[in-house]
């Protein structure tokens, strides 16, 4: 029995949709909840795959772990383990989070190698290179990552490239480690911002992040704290496409528009009217978008999370529009699934040549990872007749209630067992 999404296509998106909290944020705040030596209380979580995967991981460490409704209390006081099970492990790639987190609290970490989408290699050797430089001794066996220090000593470490996992898992290993840290060319997400809120309520001392130079001054203990997530952009950004590629009008409430700035940006030059305030943005869309080019960038460029569904937009685009794909370099698996949809898409290397067509139709396709798994809903909610959707472990990771918030922006879409 597999569950799939049908969707039956070209219907305006209209009326207004609230965000949940972001999951790139949720993901690294609660395994930092390890550092804590009280009872963290995390709000605005997102109800997503990722979460209770993180929750059981947690617990399987012999962590408290309660909550409901997007609010959780971890009491880490219990931990009786260092080591994350293996079959949890693979289920995400936060997973690795756990290396810093227990580093920094007990000195030694056993995490197995993560999973998570397959969109590219995705080496962690700027997460070792950072453990290893602030006194960790690291070896890999039987696919198991070894870390343990008798002491954490402040470093200053550069990375080599602009890494969101390395930097937030540098930050949770070199709070409590003794002297300063700098990491230099660090990733600027608003993910890492919102994770360095966390660390200094918890009592750390964390400046600079947001920046691409952050230092963290080890503190001796951190204490509980309560701490909100912020806005998902990649969620929002996925609805401002759905909007705009059903010619729709669509209120999308609890974001931080200064984070969506390079989706505005780029929607705008395609011809969409997007209006900003002080919590929302509003996608108003009439007729085909024009085609532009898109290039992914670590923030604040475009993101490379929101590259899959802007494909789609851009295959029923007027004009030739080309994607190029810097960060991972098997980001494309979709655009063969988009073709069964009649878009006409050339691939070669990290570069996407799209010539856009009138209307994609209706067609059973596959989810290859999350984000794709998105790109094809937005397709399934553009195109004509129905579009069946496979795979939704993937979507299931990481948007919450997808099918209730389209339904409820007019989208005929609905859930079966098959
Ligand atoms: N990289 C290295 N070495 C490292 C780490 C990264 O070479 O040690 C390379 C990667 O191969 C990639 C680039 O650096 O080319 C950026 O990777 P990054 O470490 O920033 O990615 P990540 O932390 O594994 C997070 C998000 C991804 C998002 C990327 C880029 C989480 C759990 N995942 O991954 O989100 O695409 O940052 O912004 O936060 C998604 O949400 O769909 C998703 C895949």
């Amino acid at each position: 029995m597999e569950e799939k999404l049908v969707i039956r296509g070209n219907r305006k998106l209209a009326g207004e949709i609230s965000i949940s909290g972001a999951k790139n944020s949720a993901v690294g705040i609660i395994p930092a909840a390890i550092l804590a030596d009280g009872i963290c209380t995390i709000k605005n979580l997102p109800d997503i795959d990722d979460v209770r995967h993180l929750k059981e991981l947690l617990q399987h460490c012999g962590a408290k772990v309660h909550g409901a409704d997007g609010e959780m209390t971890v009491n880490s006081g219990t931990i009786k383990s260092h080591k994350v099970d293996f079959e949890l492990a693979k289920k995400m790639r936060a997973s690795y989070y756990f290396l810093g987190a227990f580093l920094g609290k007990f000195k030694k970490a056993e995490v197995p190698f993560p999973g998570g989408c397959d969109i590219g290699i995705r080496p962690i050797d700027q997460h070792i290179k950072g453990f290893e430089a602030l006194g960790a001794k690291i070896k890999v066996e039987h696919g198991i990552i070894k870390a343990k220090a008798t002491e954490l000593v402040g470093a200053s470490i550069y990375l080599d490239v602009v890494s969101v996992g390395a930097t937030i898992n540098i930050m949770l290993a070199a709070c409590k480690a003794r002297g300063l840290t700098t990491i230099e060319n660090a990733a600027k997400e608003p993910y890492i911002v919102d994770i360095a809120n966390l660390l200094n309520a918890m009592g750390a001392n964390v400046k600079g992040a947001g920046t691409d130079v952050i230092k963290i001054k080890g503190v001796e203990q951190l204490h509980g704290c309560e701490h909100s997530i912020i806005p998902d952009m990649m969620e929002a950004g996925t609805y401002m496409i759905a909007a705009a590629a059903t010619h729709g009008d669509v209120l999308i409430r609890n974001v931080i528009p200064t984070h969506l700035e390079s989706v505005s940006a780029k929607l705008r030059e395609m011809g969409i009217e997007v209006l900003e305030y002080e919590d929302a943005v509003n996608i108003k869309a009439n007729g085909r978008p024009k085609a532009v080019n898109v290039k992914t960038i670590p923030y604040p460029g475009f993101p490379t999370d929101l590259q899959q569904p802007m494909s789609v937009l851009l295959s029923i685009a007027d004009g030739t529009g080309i994607i190029t794909e810097s960060i991972w370099e098997g980001r494309f698996k979709h655009v063969d699934e988009l073709k069964r949809m009649g878009a006409k898409i050339k691939v070669e290397g990290r570069v996407a040549i799209i010539d856009g067509i009138n209307r994609l139709s209706g067609s059973p396709v596959t989810a290859t990872d999350l984000r794709a798994g998105a790109a094809m809903v937005i397709a399934g909610l553009a195109a004509d007749g129905e579009t069946t959707i496979g795979n939704l472990k993937h979507i299931d990771r990481g948007y919450e209630g997808l099918v209730d918030k389209l339904s409820s922006l007019g989208a005929e879409i609905r859930r079966i067992e098959e």
